[in-house]
């Protein structure tokens, strides 16, 4: 996996007013993007933290996978844009790329894909496993607990320090996702588990494992497995997310990987993050008519009420997130061959990003649909139930996280993730006895 090593540009001074005590702090250049300040000594240099919640301001790593330019809407994977890779490749080359580095060569395709096509089954005892859990279970809980307990089922495949049990598992992750996913549908709704096909590809074996039964013959959709497979592509990284973070910071400390996707997962289920998929089509519901737009609109404005219109807004993207006009086009495309001409929800999600983007209050917060607005559509089109659309999304980023997992193992300066605080709490107090206190 290459790595090009951080530049090293101009120091920046850091003043303090009080005493006129300077310090230099070197600042680090990528190789491309905004130049960052090294505060690794700052503590020890000054005795100061840095006090950045939610990291708007803070690296927390070296990274060569993905990059994000959010003033222009830029994303690449690996330096190839996210327009290209969405258009021209399958979702095996992105888990390759993303993976390597590099884009497959045909023989290396083949002979990835032959690896994973052959990891796609469970263990057996992993399907009573599914079974402890409600049958109105919500799938990411079972998600979350499934994909945490492999690593009570492959313990071939947990040394962290060994690059053959590191690929063995990403491989396990990559193939296996899909049947968990599926799997955790088919227990909701009380249907038999459909066993892997390995005749089929990635994607059009996770839609036979979630739509086929045993009672019947069940035809892949051609257009369906084009759709499923370009939104797994559009979803497969996004540098430092919340989720990728999760699984970076409990990587650090050793654990195992199946643990971290867990952690990952977990992380990935609130609505601000991907859950969001599943929000905005209940925000659609709920939002019912074009003519009730403007209520929803006030609402999102209004500085005490919480709501937000979900499906808009990105902490990066302060333009147009160029995986959300991909979808948009995917989104039409996947409406027009499926046949359905009138989608009221699609009315409504198009008339709500009319509105919003002609709204002072997204123009001047730079509030733009993000990948989650158009994808909760596509999935209902395509027949997936609503709970399952963050479990999509986990589906897809899984081998983003496998690939920042790996290359922060992989990373010498990596140690165990540890912020600090601002204390705002009581000094110390002296202790009264039980008896005692008032
Ligand atoms: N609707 C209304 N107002 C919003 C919205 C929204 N969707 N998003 C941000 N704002 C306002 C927010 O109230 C704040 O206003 P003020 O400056 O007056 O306090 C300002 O915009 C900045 O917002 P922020 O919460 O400080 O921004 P953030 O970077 O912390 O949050 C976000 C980013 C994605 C969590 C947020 O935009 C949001 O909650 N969006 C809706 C949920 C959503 O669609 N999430 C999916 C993100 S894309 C998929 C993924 O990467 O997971």
């Amino acid at each position: 996996m290459s790595k090009s090593s951080t530049k090293k540009s101009k120091s920046f001074t850091l003043t303090e007013n009080s005493t006129g005590n300077s310090f230099e702090l070197p600042v680090l250049e990528g190789s491309v993007g905004p130049r960052v300040i090294d505060v690794r000594n700052l503590y020890a240099e000054t005795g100061c933290f840095t006090y950045d919640p939610g990291y708007t301001s803070t690296g927390s790593c070296e990274s060569t996978i993905t990059y994000i330019d959010g003033e222009d809407g830029v994303l690449l994977y690996r330096g190839y844009p996210i327009q290209d890779l969405a258009g021209k490749c399958d979702y095996p080359e992105i888990c390759y790329l993303l993976l390597y580095g590099e884009l497959p060569t045909e023989l290396q395709k083949s002979k990835f894909e032959d690896n994973i096509t052959h990891h796609t089954m469970l263990h057996e005892q992993i399907s009573t496993f599914y079974r402890g859990f409600r049958r109105d279970s919500h799938p990411m809980a079972i998600m979350c607990g499934v994909v945490g307990a492999l690593s009570a089922f492959y313990h071939d495949s947990l040394d962290i320090a060994d690059p053959s049990h590191r690929m063995i598992a990403s491989y396990r992750m990559i193939a296996k996702i899909p049947t968990i996913a599926a799997q955790a549908y088919k227990y909701s709704i009380g249907q038999p588990f459909i066993a892997p096909r390995n005749d089929l590809s990635y994607s059009e074996n996770f839609l036979h494992m979630m739509f086929a039964t045993p009672a019947e013959s069940y035809e892949v959709s051609q257009t369906l497995a084009k759709a499923m497979d370009r939104i797994l592509i559009l979803h497969a990284d996004h540098e430092q997310n919340a989720s990728t973070s999760t699984v970076r910071l409990a990587g650090s400390s050793g654990a195992n990987p199946f643990a971290c996707i867990a952690a990952g997962i977990a992380s990935l289920w609130g609505p601000a993050h991907g859950g969001a998929n599943e929000a905005v089509l209940n925000m659609l519901e709920e939002i019912g008519h074009i003519d009730n737009i403007p209520k929803f609109i006030k609402k999102a404005k209004h500085k005490e009420d919480p709501f937000r219109l979900m499906g808009f807004g990105h902490r990066v993207y302060k333009n147009f997130d160029p995986r959300a006009k991909i979808m948009q086009q995917t989104c039409h495309e996947v409406l027009e061959e499926l046949g359905i001409k009138d989608e009221p929800l699609l009315d409504l999600a198009m008339e709500l990003e009319r509105i919003a983007l002609e709204d002072d209050y997204f123009i001047e917060k730079k509030l733009y649909p993000n990948v989650d607005f158009y994808s909760g559509i596509i999935f209902k089109a395509m027949g997936i139930p609503v709970s399952m659309f963050t479990v999509l999304f986990a589906v897809a980023r899984n081998v983003g996280w496998i690939a920042q997992w790996n290359e922060m193992v992989e990373d010498p300066s990596q140690r165990i993730g540890r912020p600090r605080q601002l204390y705002l709490g009581e000094t110390e107090r002296t202790f009264v006895e039980l008896k005692k206190r008032k």
